[in-house]
Formats: C-alpha cells, structure tokens, sequence
C-alpha cells in the first residue's frame, strides 16, 4: 500500500444539530492528483478547513503527511476559498512573501516568484503592484504564491472559479507541472471537465456525505452506457444481444422514424450492435455512442441532492 498525504477518518463537522460534514473517511497516496468535488454546499470548504486545522472536527481523525496540518505547514501550500492580495504590494513581492513565511531565503523567493510569473503568463506584471491585476489574474498570482515554497502538498479550494476559459487552462497546466514534480494536490471544484482532465481520482461529496471515492473510470461506471439509433428498421434483434441491458424505443408520431436508446452492460463493445445491423440489413440513420462524462455521473449521483441543499 502506497503512503498517504492525507487521511481522513470518520471525520464528522456539526453545527448546531446541522452535519456539514458526515462521517467522511478517504486517503489521497503521495503524489496523486485528487479532485474535490461536490455540489454548493457538500462540505469541501469546511473539510479543507479541518484539513488545514482552521477548524476542529467535531469527531474523526485527520492526518497530514503522517502528522498535523500545523506541524508541517512549511510542506503545505494552500489556496483558501476567499481570495484575495495585498493591494499595495508588487505582484512578485506578493509571492516572495509567502514563500519567505514558509522558509524560502528571500534571495530565492524573489527568483522564484519571477520564475512563476514568467512560466504563466503574468511576467508584464511583476513589477505592478497587484491592484492592478485583474479578479483571474489576481488568483493566478494567489496561487502562485501558494505553491513558490514549493511544497510537498498543495490544497487548493477552488482555484478555477472565476477564471476565462485559457487562465482555466493555465490552472490546469499549473497543476500537471506540479504532478509532474511528484507533488500531492487535492482540489475542490464543481465543474467536472477539470477534475476529469487533470486527477487520477475523486472524491465525490454531497450533504456533507461521501458519495463516491475512486477512479475516473471507475465514476463513469456508475452509470449506464448508451447508444441512441434511429432507424425504420426492426430491432427487436439487437434487445437479444448480450450485453444489451434494456431497450427504449420512441417515436413522436406514426409518421415519424423511432429512435432506440439501449443501455449496455460495462465491457460490452458498441460495434456489436453496429455489426448486427449490417448483418440484418437494417437501415440506419443515426447511431449514437456516448460514454459518459464526470458531468453526466456528478448530475446522476448528486442531481436531487444538489437541488434540495440548495434549498436549506
Ligand atoms: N460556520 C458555519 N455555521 C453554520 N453552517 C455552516 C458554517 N460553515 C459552513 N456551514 C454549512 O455547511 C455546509 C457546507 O458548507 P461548505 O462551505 O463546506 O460547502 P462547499 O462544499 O465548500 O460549497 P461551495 O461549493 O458552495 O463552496 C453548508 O450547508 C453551509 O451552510
Ligand atoms: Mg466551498
């Protein structure tokens, strides 16, 4: 079994009789990508809270690289969920601070934060002061700054809200190169195409409880494949493979050509459908194969939850 960055065990957050967070167990191994993901309101800023020793749990365990968040917060780099810099300082200076706070000589933490600005796109910057930034570019740098120390193990809550869709991208790359070095980092976020480009595994939250923990490819197998045709044809046939698990024709009116949705057992190849048709002769207009994406799962397994803690 590989080490852990980070265990969580039984954690549990009340406030008042309200859990807002509920008994939530998972390890991230050293040197993983792990996507935090969850609805508004699931509980990932106030696990991240717990983690970083902000606030207590009101029961369970949380270990950080083997010890506490507050003993090894020189190997940590945090990105909080409420942003924001110091106005007045110089953009590199702004990253050179923190990184000087977590033991960085100051002579390096200048290098380094100009090194980081340089890398992502921000050199122009570095020498304003950081009202000048704009709200994307203003975390960019807070990220930046959170991740100059160079540490072990990054958390960072979310880091790609608020940002157009090419700094997303560059969030993106901030975080591979730093998969790459073989650091740990564990981001919340609730837009799932992220998660499902950059981390090995998810830990899905919702009220409070951990509703999925695992692979990608393990999360989309929580739901069912399809393949949508439409064709004149009959295709009671193809209900007979195996594999097919069920098969729901509709047609607007008679006039109008059917449409199969077919729902297909994990592991079983699409193009055996596709070849059944060549076979019978049957006529096709569309065939559609879709696997499904994280966003499909996310809306699958906390879609009414999400609705109703939106309603609390
Ligand atoms: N100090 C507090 N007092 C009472 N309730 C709280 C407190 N902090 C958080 N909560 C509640 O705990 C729940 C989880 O909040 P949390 O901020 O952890 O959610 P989140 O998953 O980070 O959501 P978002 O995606 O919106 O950032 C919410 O219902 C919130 O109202
Ligand atoms: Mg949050």
């Amino acid at each position: 079994m590989s080490e852990s960055a980070l265990v969580l065990e039984n954690v549990v957050k009340t406030y008042g009789d309200f859990h807002a967070v509920n008994d939530v167990s998972f390890s991230v191994p050293v040197g993983s990508v792990y996507g935090f993901l969850g609805p508004n309101g699931a509980g990932k800023t106030t696990s991240i809270r717990m983690i970083l020793e902000i606030i207590k749990p009101t029961s369970g365990s949380i270990s950080v690289l083997g010890s506490n968040a507050l003993a090894v917060r020189d190997r940590i780099g945090y990105l909080p969920e409420e942003k924001g810099l110091y106005k007045k300082m110089k953009t590199w200076a702004v990253i050179a601070y923190f990184a000087t706070l977590k033991g960085v000589p100051k002579k390096k933490a200048k290098a380094v934060a100009y090194e980081l600005l340089e890398r992502y796109g921000l050199a122009d910057f570095a020498d304003k002061k950081t009202e000048a930034l704009s709200k994307g570019m203003g975390q960019k740098v807070q990220v930046l700054s959170s991740i100059a120390h160079e540490p072990e193990f990054v958390i960072l809550d979310e880091p790609f809200s608020g940002l157009d869709p090419v700094n997303q991208q560059v969030m993106e790359e901030v975080i591979q190169d730093l998969a790459k070095k073989g650091t740990t980092v564990i981001f919340s976020t609730h837009v799932m195409a992220h998660a499902e480009r950059i981390c090995e595994r998810i830990v899905l939250l919702a009220k409070g409880r951990k509703i999925f923990d695992g692979s990608i490819a393990d999360a989309r197998k929580t739901i069912p494949r399809r393949v949508k045709i439409r064709s004149g044809g009959d295709f009671a046939p193809v209900a007979e493979l195996e594999g097919v698990v069920s098969m729901d024709r509709q047609q607007e009116d008679t006039e109008s050509v059917p449409t199969y949705d077919i729902q297909i057992a994990d592991g079983f190849d699409p193009q055996l459908i596709l070849k059944l048709c060549f076979d019978k002769s049957l006529p096709l207009e569309t065939f559609e194969q879709s696997d499904p994406t994280l966003h499909d799962v996310f809306v699958h397994l906390v879609g009414p939850e999400a609705r109703e803690a939106s309603f609390r």
